[in-house]
């Protein structure tokens, strides 16, 4: 039975338009995987704290050594991590917020980036531990910045995932939804267009 996870990073929840595409695609792949299972993870509902030295510390005290705070740190890291290794496919929604991916998405990030866990260091550098996912990005902007330098999302997301073993990932744009209406009906409709053929 495939598993597919779904992280919404939308302020708005399920009501924002990187996680309504995510919604439509996660549909459609339920149609296709009829005895599929769906787990949702709300950063906006339910946010991952920011990592602070504290928590970094709780992650580098050897097993045997964690006070009962570090302990409660590592359990919560190794659930999120438990979650996302379960999964064959995750679904990202991923906006565009001041430039950047959203807050709640880097703090994410920063509790399931373990070294010994989800990447190793090696004599040529780290290599990542959850190889054989296939990630779906649908990135959400009020701008356009695909394939220019501004675009400061794709390139980040692909380096993290790479870290943790992922490499087959799949981005879906949404751009210019705050360029006026008519704008925003035609990025949607081409993200809707460029999900089906993903769903093919
Ligand atoms: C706090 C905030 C910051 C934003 N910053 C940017 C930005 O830097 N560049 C951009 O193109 N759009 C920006 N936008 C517009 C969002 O990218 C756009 O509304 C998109 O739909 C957000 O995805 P969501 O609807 O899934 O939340 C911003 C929106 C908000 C609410």
């Amino acid at each position: 039975m495939a598993t597919l996870l779904q992280i919404n990073t939308s302020l708005f929840s399920g009501h924002g338009q990187s996680s309504r595409l995510a919604d439509e695609f996660v549909a459609a792949w339920q149609v296709k995987h009829p005895d599929g299972r769906v787990v949702v993870r709300d950063l906006s509902q339910e946010p991952v704290p920011h990592l602070d030295g504290a928590r970094f510390m709780s992650f580098l005290a050897k097993p045997g050594e964690r006070n009962a705070e570090q302990q409660a740190v590592v359990d919560y890291s190794d659930g999120l991590i438990e979650e996302l290794k379960s999964a064959d496919v995750v679904v990202l929604g991923l906006p565009m917020y001041n430039f950047g991916i959203p807050s709640t998405l880097k703090a994410y990030f920063d509790h399931i980036a373990r070294a010994g866990v989800t990447f190793t260091y090696t004599d040529s550098g780290p290599v990542g531990l959850l190889s054989g996912k296939k990630v779906y990005v649908f990135a959400a902007r009020g701008g356009r910045y695909a394939g220019t330098p501004k675009d400061t999302q794709t390139g980040y997301l692909r380096d993290f995932l790479h870290l943790i073993g992922v490499d087959d990932v799949e981005f879906v744009y949404a751009e210019g939804l705050n360029l006026g209406e008519e704008a925003k009906a035609a990025a949607l409709a081409d993200a809707r267009l460029q999900l089906a053929r993903l769903n093919g």
